[in-house]
């Protein structure tokens, strides 16, 4: 089955997990903020963006937008990358196309990476704000990408 993922980031920790994907998949793999990418070629597409302000990135949106009515027609698995897992649910019915959850695979928070050095200004306030509040730390969700890898493997081999 032919695979690939597409993604975008704005601090990498969506493109260090699309990677991981990528090489675990031995599949191709797009970045939206370099190329754009025509998913007919494919028979399995994962798409993977950031959560910031509780939106997936624009290049995500516009490209999901876009290409919907063929990737409706294509198996696809869908992540986000966000600091408020217990989100999960509001991030994808709030970003993505109703049709388009319910018909991927599988949909899964890979958790995050929050770097306030890459930060400035308001975005740097609003985040060590968020962050004084949240209890939990904020990391990568290895647990939540080795099952959602399982799923996709399990469904293209
Ligand atoms: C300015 C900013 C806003 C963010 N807003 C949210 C948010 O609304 N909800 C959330 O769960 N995580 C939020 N996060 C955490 C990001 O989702 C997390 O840092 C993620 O790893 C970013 O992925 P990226 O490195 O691929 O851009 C925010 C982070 C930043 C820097």
């Amino acid at each position: 089955m032919k695979t690939c993922v597409i993604y975008a980031s704005k601090t990498e920790a969506t493109k260090k997990c699309a990677y991981k994907i990528q090489k675990a998949l031995h599949c191709d793999i797009f970045d939206l903020d370099v190329e754009d990418i025509n998913p007919e070629n494919y028979d399995f597409i994962v798409i993977g963006s950031p959560i910031r302000m509780g939106m997936i990135h624009k290049n995500v949106k516009k490209w999901v937008h876009n290409n919907l009515s063929v990737l409706l027609r294509k198996k696809t698995a869908l992540f986000v990358c966000c600091g408020f897992e217990e989100n999960k649910e509001k991030y994808f019915q709030e970003n993505f196309p109703k049709e388009l959850v319910s018909a991927a695979l599988t949909t899964e928070t890979f958790g995050g990476e929050i770097d306030l050095k890459k930060q400035k200004g308001i975005e740097k306030m609003i985040v060590k704000k968020a962050l004084s509040t949240h209890p939990k730390e904020v990391k990568l969700n290895e647990e939540n990408i080795n099952l959602f890898l399982e799923k996709v493997q399990s469904e293209i081999l």
